[in-house]
């Protein structure tokens, strides 16, 4: 394992990351750019309900339970002991209620069991818009957590190849169905974490 720390309000937020795995087990300068946006919007998270999708690490959510907010992170089932790895390794910095669950975007199940437990103010998904195979199950998904008031944070990296860049436009057309979009401009995200190749759009639901 290698680890890497982001400060965050005053802690330092220890990562660990293997060497060999899929795409999960390391963070992603996506996932850096997100949490350290969401330590600018600090005071909207505090006491929140938040689900994060495809957290790898768990690096995101992490930083938003470091800042206060009551978040499951959610992963496929390879990833989930490095998820339970990184919340012990930061339990003693983390605030609010931090959990870790399976959840493969599309499964009824699991997002049942995640309703059940709460009603969300804030989903977080940080660079998981390039799989053409689950990107409608990834919609759906987030329609099913969705409530009216639910914010969507969604933070990506702009890819080179045509295959990612179709899967991307297509996510965002299927989206633009459900939801109404507003990229967050990069004057207002960190200056040190930030590239203008690395976006975040903030979805709101449309009301049915
Ligand atoms: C590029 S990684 C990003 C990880 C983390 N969010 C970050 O930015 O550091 C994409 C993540 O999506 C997860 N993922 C891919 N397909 C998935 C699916 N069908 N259901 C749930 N998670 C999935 C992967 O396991 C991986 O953790």
């Amino acid at each position: 394992m290698f680890s890497r720390e982001l400060e965050v309000n005053g802690s330092l937020v220890e990562i660990n990351q293997v060497e060999c795995g899929d795409t999960g087990v390391v963070v992603w300068d996506a996932a850096l750019v997100l949490a350290k946006y969401l330590e600018l919007i600090s005071g909207k998270l505090s006491g929140k309900s938040v689900v994060e999708l495809g957290s790898g690490t768990g690096a995101v959510g992490l930083v938003a339970s470091v800042l206060g907010a009551n978040i499951n992170i959610t992963d496929l089932e390879e990833n989930l002991k490095l998820m339970n790895h990184n919340i012990k390794v930061n339990e003693n910095i983390v605030k609010g209620k931090l959990n870790a669950s399976v959840l493969k975007w599309g499964d009824k199940d699991a997002i049942k069991k995640l309703l059940e437990k709460d009603e969300y103010d804030l989903i977080l998904v940080a660079d998981c818009v390039y799989y053409k195979e689950s990107l409608v199950d990834l919609v759906y998904t987030l329609r099913e957590l969705s409530n009216k008031n639910t914010e969507v944070l969604i933070s990506y990296e702009d890819r080179d190849s045509q295959i990612k860049i179709q899967v991307l436009r297509d996510f965002k057309e299927l989206m633009l169905r459900y939801f109404t979009v507003k990229e967050i401009p990069l004057e207002d995200q960190n200056e040190e974490f930030r590239s203008p190749d690395i976006h975040i759009l903030s979805y709101t639901p449309i009301p049915k």
